[in-house]
């Protein structure tokens, strides 16, 4: 017999993928798999009707599999509008950290990345410095490529449910 349905308990949901524009694919999927540590799992040049009626102009589209999800790095043909840094796409993703040493080591590998000269960044921000609130949440912001932007965060057991 099936279970009741209660909200919030039985219906399960997930991340699947997080879905990233770009100006410029290389540059994006490298950055992508060398800051998460992933692979690029895929890439696709055709598209159904459905994925051309949603995203008009897609030309290209590669899954990275990282960091326990999967990122949609995906660029459009030139005759269409490049997105730009200050454009909204997604306001910011966060990811956890399981330990402050960790969240340490993210920040570390952000910045590290971002002073290598390997990559063009459409928002030449570094990563702000780790801050912790009243309840010990350490956390700190930074872009991708692209001026996407990530907030990293290290929620201690106690903090969270708050
Ligand atoms: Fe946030």
């Amino acid at each position: 017999m099936d279970e009741p349905k209660q909200p919030g308990s039985s219906l399960r949901t997930g991340l699947h993928h997080l879905a990233v524009e770009t100006a410029d694919h290389d540059n994006c999927v490298a950055w992508y798999t060398e800051f998460f540590g992933g692979t690029a799992a895929w890439t696709l040049d055709s598209f159904s009707d459905l994925t051309r009626s949603r995203l008009p102009g897609i030309v290209r589209l590669t899954e990275v599999v990282a960091a326990g999800t999967r990122f949609h790095l995906f660029s459009r043909a030139a005759s269409y509008a490049l997105p730009r840094p200050d454009m909204l796409q997604f306001q910011h993703v966060c990811m956890t950290a399981t330990t402050v040493a960790e969240l340490q080591e993210w920040r570390d590998r952000c910045q590290r990345l971002f002073a290598s000269g390997r990559f063009s960044f459409a928002r030449p921000d570094p990563p702000t410095e780790i801050v912790v609130d009243d309840d010990g949440v350490s956390s700190f912001y930074t872009y991708d490529v692209n001026g996407l932007e990530y907030e990293f965060t290290h929620i201690p057991a106690e903090a969270e449910g708050r």
